[in-house]
C-alpha cells in the first residue's frame, strides 16, 4: 500500500470512529422506586424548558384520593421527575421528554422533620434517595413556604 492509499485508509478509520461515537445512545439512567409509582400530576417549567411528572407512593395516592392531603398523611412521598423537552422528531409541533434530568423527593414525616414544615426533601441518586442535610433542605423549604395553607406543597392531584 502506497502512502496516499494508507492515509486515506487512516482518515476513513478515524472519521467512521468519530461517526460510531456521536451515533452511540446516551446512557440509560437508573431510575429510582418512583418509577412504580402513580401520577399526581404534570408540570412545566417555560423558563427551564424542563417537563415533570409528579407522583406519589401508596400513602400519598391513598391520601389525594380521599382528599385527604391538609396536611398529607406521614409516609406520603411525592416524587418530581424531570426531562429536559425537546420537539419530537418526527412532529415538531409535539414537545416530548429529552434528557433525564434527575428526581426530587418530598417526604412527610411530622416528628423527624418538624423544623420543615413536616416535609424532609432529598433527590435520588440512580435508584437511591438521598436526604438533604438541614442546609440544603432549609433553602427547598424557603421556596415552598407560600404553600403553607397547601401543606407546602404547590401540586394539586388531578387523577383521582
Ligand atoms: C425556586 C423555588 C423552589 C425551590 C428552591 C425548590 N422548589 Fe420544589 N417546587 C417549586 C415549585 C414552583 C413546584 C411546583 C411546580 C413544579 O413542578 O416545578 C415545586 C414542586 C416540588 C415537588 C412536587 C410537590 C409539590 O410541592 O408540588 C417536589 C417533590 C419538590 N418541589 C422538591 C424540592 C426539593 C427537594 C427542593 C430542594 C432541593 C426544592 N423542591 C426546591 C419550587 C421550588
Amino acid at each position: 500500500m502506497n502512502k496516499i492509499s494508507t492515509a486515506v485508509l487512516l482518515l476513513a478509520t478515524a472519521a467512521f470512529a468519530t461517526a460510531s461515537r456521536a451515533e452511540a445512545p446516551a446512557a440509560k439512567p437508573v431510575h429510582g422506586e418512583y418509577k412504580d409509582w402513580l401520577t399526581l400530576s404534570i408540570s412545566h417549567r417555560l423558563e427551564k424548558q424542563l417537563m415533570r411528572t409528579i407522583l406519589g407512593n401508596e400513602v400519598a395516592i391513598k391520601a389525594a384520593r380521599a382528599g385527604n392531603t391538609k396536611p398529607w398523611p406521614d409516609g406520603s412521598i411525592i416524587a418530581k421527575v424531570g426531562w429536559k423537552e425537546k420537539t419530537h422528531p418526527n412532529w415538531p409541533q409535539a414537545v416530548v421528554p429529552g434528557e433525564f434530568a434527575g428526581a426530587e423527593a418530598m417526604i412527610k414525616d411530622s416528628k423527624k422533620y418538624a423544623e420543615t414544615g413536616g416535609w424532609g426533601f432529598g433527590h435520588w441518586e440512580g435508584n437511591k434517595l438521598v436526604m438533604n442535610d438541614k442546609e440544603k433542605s432549609a433553602t427547598c423549604f424557603a421556596c415552598h413556604a407560600p404553600m403553607k395553607d397547601n401543606d407546602y406543597v404547590y401540586t394539586a392531584p388531578v387523577l383521582q
